[in-house]
């Protein structure tokens, strides 16, 4: 066990080619909390992310996840840590040629042995939790953005995980499906204590999902604090950043 964080980054580097994209990054997530992470397109808030269930491995650094190093793991040992630490994923990363149901039974198929009516319980059960009962028929092009986002959460779910990463949930949805979805990530924290992080350029998003906020630029964590501190903050890029949202 760590007194430090369920998710924690400590000091992550991470260049592609040329481009030093992380430069330092540390961010402790506390167990159940929701911490967003904001910046600008390109700061590096997916690369990050990706680090946190070791999609991406750093250059140097490392990232504990409940007191354990996960970022020198090898691949089936991060195939257990990916059950724990769920990713939904920015374009929403469904199989077009399956349906909602079967893309949402496939991790349970890859990971578990449940019978046939165990899965299709554990789908419908998934399903209702993101408000898509009776949708396992359809298939990903029949639905809207926001049906397929909250699919791909369905799909995050259903291993249940205890932490869940989320990129960009509420992007390219109009208002209505932006706080449903933003509703439906605090009802799950709520439900299932879930810790959660989200990555999202929307400011309004931001705010009523967080519990804490960390701002992201230049490779660098800048700002780490609730709602509160993050107004009150006085670090000029985070201000810049603001008044542009
Ligand atoms: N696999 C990769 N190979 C090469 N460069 C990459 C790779 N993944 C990310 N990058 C680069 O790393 C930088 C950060 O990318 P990242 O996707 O994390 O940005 P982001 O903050 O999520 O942006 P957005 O808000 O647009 O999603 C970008 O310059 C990107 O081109
Ligand atoms: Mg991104």
């Amino acid at each position: 066990m760590s007194g430090n964080g369920f998710i924690e980054c400590r000091n992550l580097c991470k260049s592609f080619g040329e481009k030093a994209v992380l430069q330092g990054v540390s961010l402790a997530v506390q167990r159940g909390e929701t911490m967003v992470i904001l910046g600008g397109s390109g700061s590096g808030k997916t690369v990050l992310l990706k680090h946190m269930n070791g999609l991406i491995g750093p250059e140097s650094g490392e990232v504990l996840l409940d007191g354990l190093e996960i970022s020198r793991m090898e691949e089936d040992e991060l195939t257990e840590v990916r059950k724990k630490v769920a990713m939904v994923f920015q374009g929403c990363a469904l199989f077009d040629s399956m349906t909602v149901g079967e893309n949402i039974a496939y991790p349970l198929s890859e990971h578990t042995t449940l019978s046939v009516e165990e899965v299709r319980d554990r789908v419908r059960e998934a399903l209702v939790l993101v408000g898509l009962e009776g949708c396992e028929d359809l298939y990903p092009a029949e639905m809207s953005g926001g049906m397929k986002k909250r699919a791909a959460l369905a799909r995050a779910l259903i291993l249940r995980p205890e932490a869940l990463l989320y990129d960009e949930p509420t992007t390219g949805l109009d208002p209505i499906m932006t706080h449903r979805i933003n509703r439906l990530i605090r009802d799950l924290q709520k439900k299932l204590a879930v810790t959660s992080v989200v990555v999202t350029h929307d400011l309004q998003s931001a705010f009523v999902v967080a519990d804490r906020l960390a701002f992201l630029e230049k490779g660098l964590i800048r700002f780490v604090g609730t709602r509160e501190e993050f107004q009150a903050s006085k670090d000029l890029a985070l201000h810049e950043f603001l008044a542009d949202g």
